[in-house]
């Protein structure tokens, strides 16, 4: 089993793929859940991530949450409301938490849990902006040889969603982004170019609605309200989930090692992930980059695991 910290801004993509690694407890540990500021603010995102655990039944409650940042290293904090929602995770009808966020920040926690790890032990998923990755790992660059990989989603293989020349969540904190791209450990870039493959197709969500449990109903509930225009694709794409995917199954991905520089200026390239796909620059490379997915199986193989939670 590999262990894993999964820092997140839920979000209904974030919200399938925290379903996703509860319901993989044969392959992953999940050691944790940390929230960050992004889609919607971090109040909010942690509540979702609460709500989200206690619909994951009571195994679930094991995995603490912890409360994280609550806005960009420099630029202030944009939200996504248009896109989740003005609670984050509209279409899922679910209660408030049963129960708080655990004590301590979540920069914390995510410190604490790589120093307590062994040498390439931990396996750190950010499905938001990187801002909590960041301060960790600027605050206690010590964690770092703990760090096995770093699966992220975030950048583009082509245009952006939050602007034309940048995804969402390099958009929000590139500061962050630039910091983590630039640590020295693993990375396996989710970016626009593959996420916006992993489409669910309208028989398997209506399967999902179907499996006739809470999960199911609060899945299809978010995958079936409508979505906002110009965002690229016509159906939800699952951008967060190909993250656990990948680690569950890495032979549905094909990509290629690159180097990815982040644009940090304010103008209009910021967040922008310039990715050498060609080798021109001849720089050390940095990111594995995803750049295709085997959707239709991908989502077969979801289904099963999300089947098997209340
Ligand atoms: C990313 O932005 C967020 O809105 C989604 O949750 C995903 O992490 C996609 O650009
Ligand atoms: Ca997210």
């Amino acid at each position: 089993r590999e262990a894993v910290l999964i820092d997140t801004d839920p979000g209904q993509d974030d919200a399938v793929a925290l379903l996703l690694a509860f319901a993989s407890r044969d392959r992953l540990d999940l050691r944790a859940i940390t929230t960050v500021a992004g889609n919607v603010p971090v109040a909010q995102t942690t509540a979702n991530a609460l709500r989200i655990r206690d619909l994951a039944g009571a195994e679930a409650a094991a995995v603490p949450v912890h409360a994280g940042t609550e806005g960009p290293l420099l630029f202030p904090l944009e939200t996504a409301e248009f896109v989740c929602g003005p609670d984050g995770l509209a279409g899922a009808d679910l209660p408030p938490p049963a129960r708080e966020a655990s004590p301590g920040h979540a920069v914390e926690a995510i410190i604490a849990l790589c120093r307590a790890a062994p040498a390439d032990g931990i396996t750190l998923c950010p499905l938001g902006p990187l801002t909590n990755l960041a301060l960790a790992v600027r605050l206690a660059p010590d964690i770092l040889p703990k760090v096995k990989r770093i699966v992220l989603m975030g950048g583009a293989l082509g245009l952006g969603n939050m602007t034309p020349a940048a995804e969402f969540n390099v958009h929000v904190d590139p500061h962050a982004a630039a910091i983590v791209f630039g640590c020295g450990r693993p990375i396996v870039m989710m970016g626009l170019g593959v996420t916006l493959q992993a489409i669910a197709s309208h028989e398997q969500v209506a399967r999902i609605g179907a499996l006739g449990t809470a999960t199911g109903r609060a899945i299809h509930g978010m995958l079936t309200r409508p979505r906002p225009g110009g965002l690229g694709t016509a159906g939800h794409p699952m951008h967060d989930p190909c993250v656990i995917a990948f680690l569950l199954w890495p032979e549905l991905f094909a990509g290629r090692d690159c180097f990815v520089e982040i644009e940090t200026g304010a103008g209009s390239l910021r967040g922008r992930t310039t990715i050498d796909w060609n080798g021109r620059l001849k720089r050390e490379t940095n990111a594995h980059v995803v750049a295709t997915v085997e959707a239709t199986t991908l989502f077969e193989r979801m289904i099963e695991r999300l089947a098997t939670l209340p």
